[in-house]
């Protein structure tokens, strides 16, 4: 059976991870090529492809930021500056998780939590403090007529409801922090809204500079 791997996306994986991104999201755009290309040359060792032996079976997308810059609030396009990664930072000293998807044929097979230690091998790698993101909550609109965002965000944090993406997150020891209204509109499933979640490096050393911000790339 053919091996499971993460690596740095290339040029060459671009096309097949948007034929992906199309079937993972029917609704949405998706990234133009040119966009992909620029996240790679801005920030390489941030966007990370999964694949089975030859096939592309999921990607994941991170830029950097200093946190400061944008807790107060912010929307996907913000931050992203429109999906071109601009405003990666590499004095920042969070990883910034812009986007995840795998096959819908494959879920459930490890593929998300492949990409997510791939993140956390390069937080760990790279000296930086944390991982955050807004994460999608496609349960939502199906109770959105019964309970706000924030309600729903708490009962599925206490068990009682079920969230395709915070659940994987949750089970991938990410803490959530909040809810971002208004992050995505075109985001249907969501209402628009995602969480705010962030898992914490626990080797993280202050005293030290992040590799990034010294120009390596770990
Ligand atoms: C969210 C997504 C990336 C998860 O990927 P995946 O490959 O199916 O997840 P994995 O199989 O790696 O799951 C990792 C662990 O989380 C668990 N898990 C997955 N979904 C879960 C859920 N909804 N609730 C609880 N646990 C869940 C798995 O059982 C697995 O547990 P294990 O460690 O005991 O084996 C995938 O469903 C996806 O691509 N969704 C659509 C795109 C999207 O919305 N991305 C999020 C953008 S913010």
């Amino acid at each position: 059976m053919a091996k499971l791997t993460v690596r740095p996306t290339v040029a060459a994986d671009i096309p097949a991870l948007l034929e992906l991104q199309r079937r993972v999201y029917p609704t949405i755009a998706p990234w133009t090529p040119e966009h992909m290309l620029h996240q790679i040359e801005v920030f390489p060792p941030g966007q990370m492809v999964a694949l089975y032996g030859e096939r592309v079976v999921g990607g994941a997308s991170a830029l950097m930021v200093l946190w400061d810059d944008w807790a107060d609030e912010h929307t996907w396009q913000q931050i992203t500056a429109s999906g071109t990664f601009d405003n990666h930072n590499p004095q920042g000293r969070t990883l910034y998780g812009a986007e995840i998807f795998v096959d819908p044929r494959l879920r459930g097979q490890r593929v998300g939590h492949a990409l997510y230690e791939a993140r956390r091998t390069l937080c760990r790698r790279a000296n930086l403090r944390r991982i955050i993101a807004c994460g999608r909550l496609p349960g939502y609109a199906a109770h959105a007529q019964r309970m706000d965002v924030e309600e729903y965000v708490r009962r599925v944090l206490w068990g009682d409801l079920h969230d395709p993406v915070l659940g994987f997150q949750l089970k991938e020891g990410f803490r959530c922090c909040g809810v971002t209204r208004g992050y995505l509109p075109q985001d249907a499933a969501s209402d628009g809204h995602a969480s705010l979640i962030v898992w914490i490096n626990p080797h993280f050393d202050p005293e030290r500079p992040t590799r990034l911000a010294q120009g390596e790339h770990p």
